[in-house]
């Protein structure tokens, strides 16, 4: 097995590799970041949902699993009064730069961050979140169904997965195929995962759905822009229609609640 790294050293070093350029992403100034209008949805719901008045207790403990550069994780920190905040994450230069975004923050409670998979952090969660993550992971469905034991009752999980039926997804995995077959190894690669099964798992670990949407590619050139509400047409669509997506739809973004 010598020479051959775990897979989350593999993540790590895919991300340190990345975390230079990652933060473009979240950035609306950059062109790169058109390409990732997928990402600054999923997280605005993530933050909008928890932050919702109600939904979360008194100084609410909230974990953000592979929390990359901290983008989520500071607003969150600033969104939720008083909220302890934890983000982790497997690459060192992704938290340095989490740090480095912490610094100008304003979180309304704690704000931290550490390395690692974090599996032996202490105490309960009452929201965990893990976007972007699941798909790393040898074992999606043993990851999540971890991180629903670490949940306090009436606690939120919410995660995104990508959407194995979506048609882009198989044309790119058919991709990734050949150029491993030519000898372009790519690094730690994606893996779509059915939510039907982990729901499945989640609801033996008292977890139930709670919300699904449906989220894809799409240039993001602004809020207000045809193509904006283009794509939060089909978010809609691809809620109601299995066809649509499959046609459209490359990721779920997932709630569950804790019993
Ligand atoms: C695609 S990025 C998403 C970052 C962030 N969640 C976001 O939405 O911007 C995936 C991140 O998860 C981290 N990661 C992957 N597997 C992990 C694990 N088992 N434990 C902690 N971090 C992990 C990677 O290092 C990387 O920073």
């Amino acid at each position: 097995m010598s020479g051959i790294p775990s897979p989350s050293t593999a993540i790590s070093r895919q991300f340190d590799a990345r975390a230079a350029s990652y933060e473009t992403i979240y950035d609306k100034n950059v062109a790169r970041s058109l390409w990732h209008h997928e990402k600054r949805r999923r997280a605005c719901w993530t933050v909008q949902w928890l932050a919702r008045p109600g939904r979360l207790p008194d100084d609410p403990r909230i974990l953000d699993v592979g929390c990359g550069d901290g983008f989520v994780t500071c607003q969150l920190a600033e969104s939720i009064d008083g909220a302890i905040v934890q983000g982790i994450d497997v690459s060192p230069r992704m938290l340095e730069r989490a740090r480095k975004r912490a610094a100008l923050a304003l979180p309304t409670g704690r704000l931290e961050f550490g390395v690692g998979d974090g599996r032996k952090l202490p105490g309960r969660w009452d929201a965990i979140v893990t976007l972007g993550v699941a798909g790393y992971q040898e074992d999606p469905l043993s990851f999540l169904s971890g991180w629903a034991e670490r949940l306090a009752p009436r606690g939120w999980l919410i995660a995104t997965l990508g959407n194995p039926y979506s048609l882009l997804r198989v044309m790119r995995a058919t991709g990734r195929r050949i150029r491993e077959k030519m000898g372009g190894n790519r690094g730690v690669p994606f893996q779509a995962c059915s939510s039907r099964h982990v729901c499945r798992q989640l609801e033996e670990h008292g977890c139930s759905l709670v919300e699904r949407r449906f989220l894809s590619f799409s240039l993001g050139v602004g809020e207000s822009s045809w193509e904006a509400r283009w794509s939060h047409h089909w978010e809609n669509v691809a809620g109601r229609s299995r066809a649509a997506s499959i046609l459209w739809a490359q990721t779920e973004w997932l709630v569950w609640q804790k019993k």
